[in-house]
């Protein structure tokens, strides 16, 4: 680990992005949580490090524990939670140790954090354990932050026991994923000069079958290679490729997970004229339209501190890709017509789903007053609650409003048609 052995000697910018995502995003989910979980939270931290770097500032396990105990401090019914933690390095564990004791140590409702040797077992342990007698626990998170992919396993991500009360945030290095793709498939590439990969990859005794199982647990199929043959045979550039994986990880958590959306986390001082340098991808997974909105807006402000201004005429999603409003409609109008005439839903069961189709880059209220919006005035849905106090029509776009789709409408289409 040559490569990693300096990395909590102080934080790298991109570093302090994913940080900063995570954090902000755990302080708004326990408080969306926190009244559900009467039989309380587990929150996993599968590849935590030792909880401190050495310049003082705080890891991820510890940032999951002040901003939990945060959220907890106005409440008077505490809710109870488990950390469980895994790393992999005995004297990493021992600081860990130490450290996550220092900050539960006087706090009640947080159990003492079971802390295990591997991203497997600590996988393992959150499958097994309650928090509040022997019942299931209400919601789970998992943080899955390796150095590479070697030993993350998608399937571990999709077996949680409560599958609709589960979020999982993944950093997925889609750059080391390409690497160790192409030694494992033993093809030669056009590799972008410059590219910076801090991850360790395989061992040179790591066998070749090996090494395309552990690609193929990785990202959870063997879709892969045919992204990487295409990159050999020059159909493909090298940053298709990279986006395409990235894809493929998303596209298999949506065995799981309805709602997905990922982000690349980049070093601005990199490879400028691209845009930065892409490091790796957050990957958000869940089944709660909430936690999708959420993560959405998260993603989109960590975009604008961290990224590049946008051309004003262009909507550009956080992979700078450009959005074409025609297809965000027609997401937008088949998450409407998943519904039947006359059901009702709530405006943020679209919203999430056209978000994890066509991917971030609006905020969740401006996509629904943009595009919900003109299926309201085309007359395909309604508002349930139409008219305010004084009267006038509703025209708010609120996550919670609840609508259905018209009975009228299809008539209205056949009265038009004939009358041609
Ligand atoms: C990128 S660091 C995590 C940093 C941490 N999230 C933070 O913000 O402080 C990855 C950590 O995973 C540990 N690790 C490596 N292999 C592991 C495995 N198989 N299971 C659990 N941890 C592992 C490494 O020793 C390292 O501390």
């Amino acid at each position: 680990m040559a490569r990693n052995s300096r990395f909590f000697d102080d934080k790298h910018p991109w570093s302090e992005t994913k940080d900063a995502l995570l954090g902000n995003y755990l302080t708004p989910f326990f408080t969306k949580v926190y009244n559900a979980s009467r039989d309380g939270i587990i929150y996993v931290d599968a590849f935590a490090g030792p909880g401190r770097f050495k310049d003082g500032t705080i890891g991820s396990p510890l940032l999951a524990l002040e901003k939990y105990q945060a959220v907890c401090k106005s409440r008077r019914a505490k809710r109870p939670i488990q950390f469980v933690f895994g790393e992999a390095k005995r004297g990493l564990r021992r600081q860990l140790e130490a450290n996550a004791t220092d900050a539960t140590n006087s706090v009640g409702y947080i159990k003492q954090p079971i802390i295990k040797d591997s991203f497997d077992e600590a996988m393992d342990c959150a499958v097994k354990v309650a928090v509040v007698g022997r019942k299931r626990p209400s919601t789970y998170f998992y943080y899955v932050d390796p150095f590479g992919f070697k030993y993350l396993r998608m399937a571990a991500l999709l077996e949680s026991p409560n599958p609709n009360h589960t979020e999982v945030l993944v950093n997925f290095n889609t750059v080391g994923f390409i690497r160790d793709a192409c030694e494992a498939l033993r093809i030669a590439i056009d590799v972008p000069s410059g590219i910076e990969i801090l991850d360790v990859g395989f061992d040179d005794a790591d066998l070749e079958t090996e090494r395309i199982q552990r690609l193929n647990a990785a990202i959870g199929s063997d879709e892969w290679k045919s992204i990487i043959e295409a990159v050999r045979d020059k159909s493909m550039n090298y940053w298709e490729a990279e986006y395409r994986i990235s894809q493929l990880f998303c596209c298999n958590a949506r065995r799981k997970y309805a709602y997905v959306t990922s982000m690349p986390i980049k070093d601005m001082s990199r490879m400028v004229a691209l845009g930065g340098e892409i490091k790796y991808r957050l990957v958000h997974m869940t089944n709660n339209a909430d936690g999708c909105i959420l993560m959405n807006d998260e993603m989109l402000r960590r975009k604008q501190n961290q990224q590049d201004t946008l051309p004003g005429f262009l909507t550009l999603d956080v992979d700078g890709k450009d959005v074409q409003p025609e297809v965000v409609q027609q997401a937008m109008r088949d998450a409407v017509m998943q519904y039947p005439v006359g059901k009702q839903f709530q405006m943020r069961w679209v919203a999430a789903y056209v978000i994890s189709r066509c991917g971030v880059f609006m905020n969740g209220t401006t996509l629904l007053r943009t595009y919900l919006k003109q299926l309201i005035e085309e007359g395909l849905i309604e508002r349930v609650d139409k008219y305010r106090k004084d009267g006038k029509p509703r025209d708010n776009f609120a996550k919670e409003t609840l609508v259905y789709r018209s009975p009228t409408y299809q008539t209205t289409i056949e009265f038009d048609g004939s009358s041609l």
